[in-house]
């Protein structure tokens, strides 16, 4: 097989990518570089600059590279920007998509991956782990946009008999090597980090949440892992039956609170200044962690990297791009 990974020069794609070639798979990936930097993708790997909205582009690739497969990543993803701007999230994501599916069955293909996100589960309520069977009610248009989009995926994947699969991501950290983190500061470990490099103390938004500790409860995954689980996921497609589907949560099934995580990036970064505590924010559930079973039973997938190492590894990245 020949694997497609759009999005595959950003933060996640990257490492899928990384993970992928290196297990031996066929890799091309295509990133239009408005988020991603070309230097994340191994020099093995041919990387097409364009978007997956450009239907004559994927063809042309399709074509040229003998592509049976996608990895489809590409994607905006910043929660206050979808608010803002529904329409080009709409546009973007469930749009690019729909020209991805159209021109993948055009060219025969017939496995594919979305990358999802817990974001379309909105506020889960009081569930301990939630199970894929939760009810989905996202709490914004990139919410939105991701369940729509595993919609289409599904639809479509019956209507051209491809095996897809949705894996539905919770809190991504951490880097497989510290050129490949992520740069950006819309989670929360790089959003610490950059309070302490301004030397102004972590943010906690509202410590009175019904949680052991008052503040939110989160399951963090590192990228390794959640890279590992693409490539899993890939081999299950591979043999997978035509039209058949899957979806599945991508975590650690374990929570670890906001206060717990800061202690975390205290030891790890050697700077404990105490976090001062702001309001609540809108529409942040008090606790979203993933059932982690039916990866391991329908994938074989397990995490095996902790909040440590997430920490330890995201901090050594940060590093490096503050010093570039
Ligand atoms: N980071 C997370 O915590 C998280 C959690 C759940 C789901 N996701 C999903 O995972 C995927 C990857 O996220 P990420 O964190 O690596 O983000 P990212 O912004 O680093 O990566 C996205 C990549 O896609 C590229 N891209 C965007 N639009 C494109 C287009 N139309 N055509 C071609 N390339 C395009 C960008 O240049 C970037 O390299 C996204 O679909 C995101 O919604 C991320």
């Amino acid at each position: 097989m020949t694997w497609l990974v759009t999005g595959g020069a950003g933060y996640i794609g990257a490492h899928v990518v990384r993970e992928m070639a290196g297990a031996g798979e066929r890799v091309v990936a295509l990133d239009d570089l408005s988020a991603g930097r070309a230097a994340r993708v191994p020099r093995e790997v041919p990387l097409v600059r364009g978007s997956s909205l450009d239907a004559e582009l994927l063809k042309r690739v399709f074509a040229e590279h003998g592509v049976t497969g996608v990895v489809h990543l590409a994607a905006r993803k910043q929660v206050a920007e979808s608010v803002a701007r529904p329409t080009r999230y709409y546009q973007e994501n469930v749009g690019g998509l729909a020209t991805l599916l159209e021109a993948a069955a055009e060219a025969g293909v017939r496995r594919l991956l979305f990358s999802s996100s817990a974001a379309v589960y909105g506020n889960p309520g009081a569930v301990d782990l939630i199970t894929e069977d939760a009810p989905c009610a996202p709490v914004n248009p990139y919410g939105e946009t991701k369940l729509a989009g595993e919609w289409l995926v599904r639809a479509a994947g019956r209507a051209h008999g491809m095996a897809t699969a949705c894996l539905r991501y919770f809190n991504v950290a951490g880097a497989a090597a510290p050129e490949l983190a992520d740069t950006g500061v819309f989670n929360i470990v790089p959003m610490v980090f950059d309070r302490l490099t301004r030397d102004d103390a972590p943010r906690v938004f509202g410590d009175d949440y019904p949680t052991p500790d008052g503040t939110c409860v989160r399951d963090y995954i590192h990228v390794a892992d959640l890279a590992d689980a693409h490539l899993a996921a890939a081999r299950h497609l591979s043999g997978a039956a035509a039209g058949s589907d899957l979806t599945v949560n991508i975590g650690r099934g374990e929570g670890v609170s906001v206060r717990e995580l800061i202690s975390v990036i205290g030891e790890v970064t050697g700077d404990r200044r105490t976090p001062v505590v702001e309001a609540r924010r809108p529409g942040d559930a008090p606790r979203a962690v993933a059932s982690a079973e039916r990866a391991a039973a329908e994938l074989g997938w397990r995490a095996r990297r902790g909040v440590r190492e997430m920490v330890a590894s995201a901090w050594q990245g940060w590093q490096l791009h503050q010093g570039a």
